[in-house]
């Protein structure tokens, strides 16, 4: 990894893998892509080179690649699960289309591409409890769907044309910096929130759902080591299962009250985050990732919990 592109870089993860890649590479060879309407600020545009880049537009894609000789493509352009449920053809449109147009461009000017899956990718029928890392992926939303598409599509453009594809299946992603938009697990990011801020949590995900989670400092090192991984050492690619906590939300409510003893969390359930978290898996197997490049998680509900709080009366 020479030179960079993010796209969706002022997104949930993109605004803090930019930065981590800017501190590891230089802050010249890490490009941000943007979308109009999500123009990046503050550091994230100070520190290095921006442009605009909408995954649907192959030939933007493609400018910024040659303009600034991109030899590896950090694709997080998505809509997460609930909102995908309201446009599901944009969520394809972005999703599956966008990673096609990134491919393609990958193809011709021999970049690699990360692009994450997600405990999305999984549905009611997949084994639920330690989910392997081949197994049945039939998920119902068309965040799923398009998950497991770009699954698909990733690989077959590693076999078929040699692309360096590479991806990981995040968990629900933690983190307090930007806050993610339209997720099932966005509960365990907006309960710290309120801790700090000192409200009562209204939880959307009822009693005893268990989840998959992680610490952004943990995602951001699992997307930069899989794509600095040996390639001969890797047996699968798209896309590992990758985990370090997982939790229901009495779980998260307790390890909070710990530190903020006055906290109350009351459930007003909602019917849609709630089907979609009971098609997910409770805990993944992530042991091929621990074998093939290292993947080891370096956070638990605990020290997350102490740093999110943390950081976070720092920040409000
Ligand atoms: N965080 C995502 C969501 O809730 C799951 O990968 O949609």
């Amino acid at each position: 990894m020479k030179n960079i592109l993010v796209i969706g870089a002022t997104g949930q993860i993109g605004s803090e893998l930019t930065l981590e890649l800017r501190k590891r590479y230089g802050n010249t060879h890490v490009v941000a892509g943007y979308i109009q309407g999500a123009e990046p600020k503050g550091e994230l545009k100070e520190s290095g080179p921006t442009e605009i880049v909408d995954v649907t537009d192959q030939e933007v894609i493609e400018a910024v690649v040659k303009k600034y000789q991109i030899d590896t493509i950090y694709n997080l352009a998505a809509l997460l699960s609930v909102v995908a449920e309201s446009k599901p053809k944009l969520a394809w449109k972005i999703g599956v289309d966008g990673l096609w147009n990134v491919l393609e461009v990958a193809r011709m000017h021999g970049c690699a591409v990360f692009t994450p899956s997600s405990i999305g990718s999984f549905g009611t029928d997949t084994p639920h409890t330690q989910t392997p890392q081949d197994t049945i992926q039939r998920p119902r939303t068309m965040y799923g769907i398009s998950k497991v598409t770009t699954e698909l599509l990733s690989d077959y453009y590693y076999t078929k044309y040699g692309v360096d594809t590479r991806a990981v299946r995040f968990p629900g992603i933690i983190s307090n910096v930007t806050p993610p938009g339209g997720g099932t697990t966005d509960y365990a990011v907006d309960i710290y929130y309120s801790a700090v801020k000192g409200e009562k949590f209204v939880c959307p995900i009822g009693e005893g759902t268990l989840m998959d989670m992680m610490y952004m400092p943990d995602a951001l090192n699992a997307a930069i080591s899989l794509m600095e991984a040996d390639p001969t050492k890797l047996v699968h690619r798209n896309a590992f299962n990758i985990a370090s906590m997982s939790f229901a939300p009495e779980t998260i409510f307790a390890a909070i009250k710990k530190h903020v003893p006055g906290f109350e969390m009351t459930y007003e359930v909602d019917a849609l985050k709630q089907s979609i978290a009971n098609s997910w898996p409770d805990s993944l197997d992530d042991t091929c990732a621990r074998n093939e490049w290292g993947w080891k998680p370096m956070y638990d509900l605990e020290s997350m919990t102490i740093d999110m709080l943390q950081k976070l009366r720092a920040k409000l």
